[in-house]
């Protein structure tokens, strides 16, 4: 599916945004081994954690769902089935990652699977520690399919994680649950703490001191009730359309803000973005604010503080389209990680951005910007709905028609986003410009 979007007029909005990925993942995960049910509002039914909630389902957990309202009937730590069948994981990082640490303390084989996209992501970075602790895990080069053989002892660790990443940090958190004695796990920058939050409001004895977290085995973990806060990293987008936008203002309501996320909020302050949080309270454990937006004039910085970047991990593709409306350049250093997401983010954006005109040069672990327009034309997503979303508020002040091709991903963590963008004065279509009346 291919989307045309025109230069277009923003108004003056107030709106939210659909709940978190990560939280909505973990609210499955954690929930379906908790001693008893969870209710959660504000639940993600995007095609990523759609694929986890059917990976449970597999598993015999009896989950209900509608819409946004989710409740998870947890089986305890023990009470997990064997699928019959190799558990599809579509294109999701998050679920195969965390999945294989909880799957390989299981008493049972599991296979994971994904779509083409997934199934050449690293997952070395997890298979290296969870074999430490026991795990005997099978890949096809350190890809996927995954063969995770069940019955293993698992042992607590001490790890000191080689590259920043949540993922990774949650995997081994999932197994250490199933591991007597304390596990230590290191990361190099601080990354966002979903797994250790809802843990510990699940009374798991976890203690977090800014890089280290230590772990015990629980005996239990106790159901939760909550409310799941709006995607911050899908609110990114709606952020940047307005900034770029001329004369209008957003409002968005019931934002999760945990500092853990909203590297891109101190990003854009350093850039000029005239934002203000307001209304700050909790859904559970979750710190949650109402933000609001002006069109600003960006100015061009340096980006290359390691603990910055990874609070801002998934926000660099909207960033790029940020810093070519910048007054003068931006250069940013220090993301190679982009290269390991749904798709090579970097040379995604950067193929996309110089064929809208944009100058730019792409480096190996970064990028140099220079304040550019976006012409016309025509631009690949390559499947990543990040990528894709980042050139529909790229097209808001561009010259002219911007085609994006393959933009189904966008389902993955913003549903809905399409029609929102036209309810906020984005002129789109999915058909060709030419056959429709924008
Ligand atoms: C996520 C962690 C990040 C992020 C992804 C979601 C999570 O990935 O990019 O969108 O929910 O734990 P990495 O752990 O690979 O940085």
């Amino acid at each position: 599916m291919d989307l045309y979007v025109l230069p277009s007029k923003l108004k003056d909005s107030e709106v939210s945004v659909p709940g978190d990925k990560s939280i909505s993942h973990r609210a499955l995960i954690f929930g379906a081994i908790a001693e008893g049910s969870s209710s959660f509002t504000g639940f993600l039914s995007g095609n990523d954690c759609l694929a986890t909630l059917k990976a449970f389902l597999m598993m015999g957990v009896n989950i209900e769902q509608s819409d946004t309202n989710l409740t998870v009937h947890g089986v305890g730590l023990m009470g997990l089935k064997k699928s019959i069948s190799p558990i599809d994981l579509g294109n999701s990082g998050t679920a195969v990652r965390l999945l294989t640490g909880l799957l390989s303390a299981q008493k049972f084989d599991s296979e994971l699977i994904g779509d083409a996209s997934l199934s050449i992501r690293p997952m070395e970075r997890i298979i290296k520690p969870l074999k430490k602790m026991g795990a005997e895990i099978k890949s096809s080069s350190g890809c996927l399919p995954l063969k995770i053989l069940g019955n293993k002892h698992i042992s607590s660790i001490s790890y000191k994680m080689p590259m920043a990443s949540a993922q990774v940090k949650s995997s081994l958190l999932l197994a250490s649950l199933y591991a007597e004695g304390e596990s230590i796990i290191i990361e190099p920058s601080v990354t966002r703490d979903h797994s250790e939050r809802m843990l510990k409001a699940m009374n798991c004895s976890i203690r977090c001191n800014n890089k280290k977290v230590r772990i015990l085995q629980p005996m239990k973990l106790q159901p939760l009730d909550i409310r799941i806060p709006g995607d911050f990293s899908s609110a990114a987008f709606l952020i940047a359309a307005f900034l770029i936008a001329k004369k209008s203002s957003l409002i968005l309501r019931d934002v999760g803000i945990n500092p853990t996320r909203i590297g891109f909020l101190t990003i854009i302050k350093n850039m000029g973005a005239q934002i203000k949080l307001e209304n700050y309270r909790s859904f559970g454990d979750e710190p949650v604010a109402d933000i609001y937006v002006q069109s600003s004039c960006l100015k061009g910085i340096e980006i290359d503080d390691s603990e910055l970047i990874s609070l801002a991990i998934d926000e660099f593709p909207i960033l790029f389209v940020l810093a070519a409306y910048a007054e003068g350049m931006t250069r940013i250093n220090g993301i190679d990680e982009l290269r390991h997401k749904e798709s090579d983010r970097i040379k995604s954006m950067c193929i996309g951005m110089k064929n809208l005109g944009v100058s730019l040069k792409e480096k190996k672990d970064g990028v140099v910007i220079e304040n550019s327009e976006f012409m016309g034309g025509d631009v690949d997503s390559f499947g990543d709905h990040r990528v894709a979303m980042s050139f529909v508020v790229a097209a808001i002040g561009a010259k002219d028609k911007i085609k994006i091709k393959d933009v189904k991903n966008i389902d993955t963590s913003f549903p809905g986003f399409i029609d929102l963008m036209k309810s906020l004065g984005v002129s789109l279509s999915i058909d060709a410009p030419s056959k429709v009346n924008f």
